[in-house]
């Protein structure tokens, strides 16, 4: 794969940094001068530095300065971290990253509560996972060939700190970059089939069970039979499943694995196609948190399923008026087939429903242009019929920085997806353009069976124009962390 390694960490150690490290990174917050480094002499007294930059503190803010150490010189940044917040510490992990990029290693002080005393957050939620996270997020990079990523540092050592956590930031971090490969990797390559082999890589290093579907036994899974029938390459349904002891539930993660959306027949215009190697994010997503849940000791049982198809165009193609047979037998007059995440989504809420019992579904897709219009590029829309479930999948987003806003299911629109000729059309018959978002969720609505179901719409955050904070320029692998957060708690 044509993926930078992200850095070696090791740590934490209490010696203070390597003494090889290249650079040392120190923290310090509002009105908080940094701890000594010992070994490490400033030329000027670190608060005149400060003071000189005007420095506050703030999160992703960093002075650098030239230090003495024996045998010669060192760079120090001095890094600020606010609050001590996880959100603060990641932003601040990730700038401290970004300034080492190209370099053999860096050391990284953890900030400590008996250094920046009361009120400081850092250690309640863990400092150190949160740094972590942070540096190795921001130190991802996708390249393929011989040009130029931004070589990510080779080496963090972490000073101080706590091993547990260190680890958990960076099972959360490969988590993460797993999902901004299968993302970032061209639709010429990323088949539905090679998407379903790299579930089975997954599978088989995680110890799950997998299980797929091909051509001849999707039969019944008429969504995603038509939409992948226009394509080459043909469509597949992946199952992945974990079962810890005792599970005290079985949750349901469906993820759209549309490995291309051209928009079928319903032709999308060049610039709406461009970025559409993304349309297989929340599948990603899926993959990706399911890889991590033994890491993580996750107490329920989780089943993950992805509806992998290519929305190609072709004399194959289905067609806008055809009528197609979901899985579980309800119809659907497909009148844009460039809606067509929804139709891949419905087999698999249906399936789920229907055999496999489970407590909770939740499905993750880039699924509305109208999402990432209403809440722009790092926020996803988050619909739910349970309300306990909202505010966990709410909370869990807060905490990871995946933020989510709460739509509203407005019963009164379900009429504007009426068929004349099947049960249900996949979009607004009257084409008013209008709440496109909240109608595709109220479509998929109806094939979850009434359960306790949550979808969430990452057609805005799933994939980032720069780099910015811990997220890196091309598919962000939003919803990995917070699945997990969820799920583990
Ligand atoms: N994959 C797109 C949604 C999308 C758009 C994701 C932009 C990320 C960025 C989806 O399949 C789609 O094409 N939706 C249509 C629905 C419409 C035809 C009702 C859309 O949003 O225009
Ligand atoms: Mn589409
Ligand atoms: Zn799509």
């Amino acid at each position: 794969m044509p993926i930078e390694t992200t850095p070696v960490l090791s740590g934490p150690r209490t010696a203070g940094p390597a003494p090889e490290a290249d650079i040392v990174a120190v923290p310090f917050g509002p009105g908080r001068t940094p701890p000594a480094v010992p070994g490490t002499e400033l030329p000027v007294p670190v608060d005149a530095l400060l003071a000189q930059y005007e420095a506050k503190g703030e999160p992703g803010e960093v002075v650098e300065a030239t230090a003495l150490r024996e045998g010669g010189l060192r760079r120090v940044l001095l890094y600020g971290v606010g609050d001590g917040s996880p959100g603060a510490l990641r932003r601040a992990g990730a700038a401290v990253a970004r300034r080492a990029r190209r370099r053999a290693s860096l050391s990284v002080v953890v900030p400590t509560k008996e250094d920046f005393g009361q009120g400081f957050e850092g250690g309640a939620e863990g400092a150190t996972a949160s740094l972590v996270e942070g540096a190795l997020l921001a130190s991802y990079s996708f390249s393929i060939g011989d040009g130029r990523p931004g070589k990510p540092v080779r080496e963090i050592v972490f000073v101080g700190g706590d091993e547990r956590e260190l680890r958990r930031g960076e099972a959360l971090a490969r988590a993460t970059a797993l999902a901004r490969d299968l993302v970032n990797t061209p639709a010429s390559v990323k088949t539905p089939a090679w998407l379903a082999d790299q579930a089975k890589e997954v599978a088989a290093g995680a110890g799950l069970d997998v299980r797929v579907w091909a051509e001849p036994e999707l039969g019944e899974f008429g969504g995603i039979r038509a939409v992948g029938q226009g394509s080459v390459n043909p469509p597949r349904l992946v199952q992945l499943s974990y079962t810890p002891e005792n599970p005290r539930a079985h949750v349901v993660l469906a993820g759209k694995g549309i490995t291309f959306d051209s928009g079928g027949l319903s032709l999308k215009p060049t610039e709406g196609m461009k970025t559409m190697k993304t349309d297989m994010a929340g599948g990603a997503a899926v993959i990706a948190a399911m890889s991590a849940l033994a890491d993580f000791e996750v107490p329920v049982r989780v089943t993950g399923l992805v509806a992998c198809a290519e929305n190609s165009i072709s004399g194959s193609a289905q067609r806008p008026g055809d009528v197609i047979r979901q899985y579980g037998g309800r119809t659907v007059e497909v009148l844009n087939t460039d809606a067509e995440g929804r139709l891949v989504l419905a087999d698999a809420l249906a399936y789920a429903d229907a055999e496999l019992d489970p407590d909770v579904v939740i499905d993750v897709a880039t699924l509305t242009g109208a999402a990432k219009i209403a809440l722009g590029p790092t926020i996803a829309a988050l619909y739910s019929t349970d309300e306990a479930l909202a505010a966990g999948l709410a909370g869990a987003g807060e905490a990871t920085g995946e933020r989510l806003w709460r739509m509203p299911l407005v019963d009164d629109y379900r009429a504007m997806l009426d068929s004349e000729v099947a049960d249900l059309a996949n979009v607004d018959r009257a084409m008013s353009g209008s709440a496109g978002s909240i109608l595709a969720a109220l479509f998929l609505r109806e094939f979850a069976g009434g359960r306790p179901w949550a979808h969430l719409d990452i057609a805005g955050p799933a994939r980032a124009g720069s780099d910015e904070g811990e997220i890196t320029r091309g598919g962000t692998g939003f919803g990995v962390r917070l699945l997990l957060r969820y799920l583990a708690a």
